[in-house]
């Protein structure tokens, strides 16, 4: 066994995986239907991805990357391991978290929307339509439905301003909205009438 392999090895056991697979299991498998097999395929990456930053506070933001996308959402419990093995406190990994909006603490929807609240957007009414997905979905920024379709990121310029209001759905943009229309757009997708972007 090389030295990095046993390091890894190491380091896999000083993970606690208790909190852990309890989070992933009531989201991944409960929620999601997923294999239980697909906890096991987390841990040995998740372990691998502390294992080479271990004691690194300066890889927080690229580890945070890593780990969104090999879960999908960052559980408390894995901000707490993320935190241990770097080196940095847990309340540093949880403000990084809620400061860029590509990370998420709770599981995201299969449709992920961000609706833009910058200046040109705001001019044209998207605190309405803001509010309209609001009152609809039950969500806010930052949440998902329960039934885990639609997830809300309230966010600034799209960069598609000469289309102002715009929200992306997965990606996809959709302008000159107002509430009627965007609300329209997105049961299209709830229906699978549009296909993802
Ligand atoms: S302000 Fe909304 S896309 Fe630029």
């Amino acid at each position: 066994m090389s030295a990095l392999e046993e390091r890894e090895l190491q380091d896999y056991y000083e993970v606690e995986w208790d909190d852990i697979n309890s989070e992933l299991k009531a989201v991944l498998v409960e929620k999601k239907g997923k294999e239980e097999s697909e906890i096991d395929r987390i841990h040995e990456e998740f372990a691998r991805i502390i294992a080479e930053n271990r004691g690194k506070p300066e890889a927080l933001i690229e580890v945070l990357h890593q780990v969104q996308e090999l879960i999908g959402f960052i559980p408390k419990a894995v901000q707490k391991e993320i935190a241990k093995g770097l080196g940095v406190s847990p309340g540093e990994v949880a403000s990084v978290i809620s400061f860029y909006a590509h990370f998420s603490e709770k599981p995201k929807g299969k449709y992920k929307i961000a609706l833009c609240k910058g200046t040109a957007c705001y001019v044209k009414g998207s605190a309405e339509i803001i509010k309209k997905i609001e009152e609809k979905y039950g969500i806010k920024s930052g949440e998902s439905t329960d039934d885990g379709m639609f997830s809300l990121e309230v966010v600034r310029c799209l960069g598609a301003c000469g289309l102002a209001p715009v929200m992306t759905v997965n990606g996809k943009a959709h302008g000159l909205l107002n509430p009627e229309k965007a609300i329209n757009i997105l049961e299209k997708y709830r229906k699978g009438e549009i296909k993802e972007g």
